[in-house]
């Protein structure tokens, strides 16, 4: 039984589920999460707030996806696969599970993947099982990830290699790992003073 606040929750969650989309038992979906005309997130799944869950997105059993991310139209996510926050996954993007896939009896095992906070991957991209992007790295569209990519990377290409560092605004490329350029200094300056004024 609901209590009155979950059931409003609910009804205001319901809200952002089109109604051709299926979301199976035990799906987490945080508020302001908007999920298109026939996603499908299978059981257990977890989706964090405010992201958008694009048409024809497919979303494995226990599949964990953060915050404020955009998985665009087409993707596929598999088990094993953990997205963090503010990741931008481009259409019809393709992950992996199964390092050497073959289609009759065998054991197999899923191979984890990890995409950290930020991370941007371009539009038709598939990325190998087993790789962990760091934050903020941009992918080139197309590409196909077999390597680890480190944080603030921009890599692209079929395998995707390391092309410079890239600025987590994704505009301006930097010649130091990790550096911001000014804008996204003064911003992240900014949000640090006011998460510190705010406790
Ligand atoms: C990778 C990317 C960010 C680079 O943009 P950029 O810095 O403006 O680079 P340029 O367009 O100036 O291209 C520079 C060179 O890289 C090549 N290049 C650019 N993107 C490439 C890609 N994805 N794969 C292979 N080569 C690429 C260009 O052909 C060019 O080659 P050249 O120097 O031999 O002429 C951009 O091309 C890209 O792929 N963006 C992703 C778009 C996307 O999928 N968005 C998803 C949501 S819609
Ligand atoms: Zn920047």
């Amino acid at each position: 039984m609901l209590t009155t606040d979950e059931y409003k929750k609910w009804l205001e969650l319901k809200k952002h589920i089109h109604h051709t989309a299926i979301v199976e038992e035990g799906v987490k979906i945080g508020e302001g999460t908007k999920v298109w005309h026939y996603a499908h997130i299978r059981e257990n799944a977890e989706i964090g707030r405010d992201c958008v869950i694009g048409k024809d997105v497919y979303i494995d059993h226990h599949v964990k996806i953060g915050n404020g991310c955009k998985i665009e139209n087409g993707v596929s996510v598999f088990t094993g696969v953990t997205i963090e926050d503010n990741v931008l996954v481009g259409p019809n993007v393709t992950f992996t599970n199964d390092k050497y896939p073959r289609a009759f009896p065998h054991t197999w095992k899923v191979t984890p993947t990890f995409i950290h906070k930020g991370v941007g991957i371009g539009a038709g991209s598939m990325v190998i099982c087993g790789v962990d992007i760091g934050i903020y790295a941009l992918i080139g569209a197309g590409s196909v990830v077999t390597m680890d990519i480190p944080s603030y990377a921009l890599a692209y290409g079929n395998p995707a290699k390391f092309i410079s560092w890239i600025c987590k605004c994704g505009q301006v490329r930097m010649d130091t790992q990790g550096k911001l350029c000014p804008d996204c200094c003064k911003k992240e300056l900014q949000e640090m003073l006011s998460e510190e004024n705010s406790y």
